[in-house]
């Protein structure tokens, strides 16, 4: 037993000094404009998820999906988001297209995850990628808002499907 845990020990230590000397030597390669590979995708992925089903507190939207609600997140995602994530004037956004990972393009894939997973992904942001963690940016009520509308891109009203299509500079 005691040589099966040093045979562990000293393959965990092996594997650290391949990693550290792999990356000491220039090997690793960081270029942002080459795709993820299927075992990099999947293992990030599966770690993103089970890291937010087990962090987000379990909560609904507070805010109904009132015009005036729906128009103020369709604001702030013009504004804060459709850059990366495009919009209907831009489904494919070139600047998403540019970060590693991939941003996600909304209009073409729309989000699925519950509304409190969303709210904690879109407070906290995710760590080595682009998305910013907007709780330092916005209070909760305009995340909420925001996700009135990611939830519904599908069905919007079209007073708010217009808003979503003003340039992003436009109040
Ligand atoms: C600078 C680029 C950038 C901006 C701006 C940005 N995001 Fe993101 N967002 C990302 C990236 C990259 C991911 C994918 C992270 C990953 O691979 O897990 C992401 C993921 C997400 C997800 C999870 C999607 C899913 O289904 O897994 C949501 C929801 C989201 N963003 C909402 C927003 C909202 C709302 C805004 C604006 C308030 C915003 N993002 C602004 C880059 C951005």
């Amino acid at each position: 037993m005691r040589n099966f845990i040093r045979g562990i020990v000293v393959g965990a230590i092996a594997l650290a000094a391949g990693v550290y000397g792999y990356a000491r030597l220039g090997l690793l390669d960081l270029r942002a404009d080459r795709n993820p590979s299927a075992l990099e995708e999947r293992i990030a992925g599966s770690a993103m998820d089970e890291s937010t089903g087990r962090h987000a507190a379990q909560q609904r939207n507070p805010l109904p999906p009132t015009e005036e609600n729906l128009l103020a997140g369709a604001r702030l995602y013009r504004h804060k988001c459709s850059d990366c994530h495009g919009s209907p004037v831009n489904p494919n956004s070139d600047y998403g297209r540019s970060f590693y990972p991939r941003v996600p393009q909304f209009m073409k894939q729309v989000p699925v995850l519950p509304d409190h997973e969303n709210f904690y992904i879109i407070k906290h942001g995710v760590r080595w990628t682009a998305m910013p963690a907007w709780g330092n940016l916005m209070t909760d009520s305009e995340i909420w808002q925001v996700i009135l509308v990611l939830s519904r891109f599908e069905k919007l009203p079209p007073a708010v499907t217009e808003e979503l299509k003003k340039p992003v500079e436009a109040k």
